[in-house]
């Protein structure tokens, strides 16, 4: 089938590369007009495991391409997916602006029957105000609700093998059409769940906020077992091994960043309040992550007394392994809050480095090539980012390197007592 992807970020660009391996033919769309010139050429421009080979075997195959021109987009494609950014405004509320901007786009240079598809998280009840847009118009359409699962950093893994796809639709034709559009993801469609429009915007905010929950929860026990004399890394195994729990999900750390929870439960907390419904829990989720993002700066001020004119090593910048994106990376808050104590801080991360230097500037950074680079004559070491490299480094060099001999482990990656044994004075989280 004709597909239009427009946004080429981590989603829009992973399932259109992903579409158009499966067989599909489709076009790409972003208004970044440098963005879509590069990805012409096959440059793309996100750190995503296995995207730009696929992106490259498809342009070179004929069935991808990418343009800026709507009318070019939506006119030669049956079905518009919809991949913009939806960020949180000031009061937290979804952003829709993007999203009914492409809309209104889409209207203007449809000339026939098109299938508009929402990829996009979008608060429950966009796709009437999607309706709302496009129906002056005298040409038929559908609206579809088709929100994204995908995990940056396995995004195209994800994509070509789904857990669900989730179909909200308001027409048999076009719950048809989506369903030959995923055919090839899904066996006998059985991982497809179609669903009215509101459900299936609901879904994704739903599953953001269990998944946040998960994380928020194990916070709090983190902090509760480090006053009481317990590990939570024990605990996580305890209490995973009941199968109703399960051990997905259940690792304290200095809490969760990236493009999704902190906006996501913002904006169903939004929802929540617009209608009138008090959700007390949602409200914890975020408050406890927002605790956890400043932890490691706590432990630091304790063990230090104050941090200024002290040097930190930070390993890792991006809100989590194999991506490049430093969306609400809880990093930043560290370095920030390192920064405006008086700190020097040494930073490094595996494929963050360019992006990072984009956003900040400070004459007391100072950009590393390794993690043992940033580690020579530091007073202690920030581990923020669990990217694999940094479980194996050789940890008496990095010793012997550093003025000081303090570890701040922001993801539990080493054991208490081998650290000690080594010499360092190891904080976890949630290990007392
Ligand atoms: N990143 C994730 O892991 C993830 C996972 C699931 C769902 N989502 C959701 O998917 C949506 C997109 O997220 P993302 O991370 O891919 O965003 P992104 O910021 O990486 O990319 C968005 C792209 O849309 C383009 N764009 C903006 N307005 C446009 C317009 N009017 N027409 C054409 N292009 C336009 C931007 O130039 C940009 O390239 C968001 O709603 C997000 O919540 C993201």
């Amino acid at each position: 089938m004709n597909l239009l992807i427009i946004g080429t970020g981590y989603v829009g660009l992973v399932t259109g590369a992903c579409f158009a391996e499966m067989g599909h033919y489709v076009i790409c769309l972003d208004i970044d007009a440098e963005k879509i010139a590069a990805l012409q050429k096959g440059n793309v421009p996100i750190y995503e495991p296995g995207l730009e080979e696929l992106v490259k075997r498809n342009i070179s195959a004929g069935r991808l391409t990418f343009t800026t021109d709507y009318q070019e987009g939506v006119q030669k494609s049956k079905v518009c997916f919809i991949a913009v950014p939806t960020p949180s405004q000031e009061d937290g509320s979804c952003d829709l602006s993007y999203v009914l901007k492409a809309a209104r786009s889409i209207g203007d240079a449809m000339t026939e029957y098109r299938v508009v598809v929402t990829k996009s998280t979008v608060p429950v009840g966009t796709a009437q105000k999607i309706r709302q847009t496009l129906q002056h118009l005298s040409i038929p359409f559908d609206i579809v609700s088709n929100p994204e699962f995908l995990k940056e950093g396995a995004a195209v893994s994800d994509c070509m093998k789904p857990d669900r796809i989730i179909l909200g639709v308001e027409s048999a034709e076009a719950a048809q059409i989506m369903k030959e559009i995923y055919a090839a993801f899904t066996i006998n469609h059985d991982r497809i769940l179609v669903m009215d429009t509101a459900s299936a915007e609901m879904t994704k905010y739903a599953a953001n906020a269990m998944l946040a929950t998960r994380i928020s929860f194990m916070n709090e026990m983190a902090s509760l077992c480090e006053k009481l004399g317990a590990n939570i890394q024990q605990v996580r195994i305890g209490i995973g091994s009941d199968h109703r729990i399960g051990y997905h999900f259940l690792y304290a750390g200095a809490g969760y960043g990236g493009s999704c929870f902190p906006k996501d439960i913002r904006a169903l907390h939004a929802m929540a309040r617009k209608a009138g419904v008090e959700t007390p829990l949602l409200e914890a989720i975020d408050t406890i992550n927002e605790r956890q993002k400043k932890v490691l700066a706590h432990k630091m001020k304790a063990y230090f007394g104050s941090v200024a004119q002290k040097t930190i090593a930070i390993w890792g910048l991006s809100f989590k392994p194999d991506t490049d994106d430093l969306r609400e990376a809880p990093a930043l808050k560290l370095i920030e809050e390192l920064l405006s104590q008086g700190a020097h801080v040494r930073l490094f991360d595996p494929v963050a480095m360019p992006k990072a230097q984009k956003i900040l500037s400070h004459p007391q950074i100072t950009w590393c090539h390794d993690e043992y680079q940033a580690a020579e004559g530091s007073d202690g070491i920030a581990l923020i980012t669990e990217w694999k490299q940094f479980r194996f480094v050789d940890l008496d060099t990095i010793s012997k390197s550093m003025q000081g001999k303090a570890f701040f482990d922001g993801r539990n990656q080493y054991k208490k007592d081998e650290m000690k044994a080594k010499g360092f004075h190891y904080f976890g989280i949630g290990v007392s």
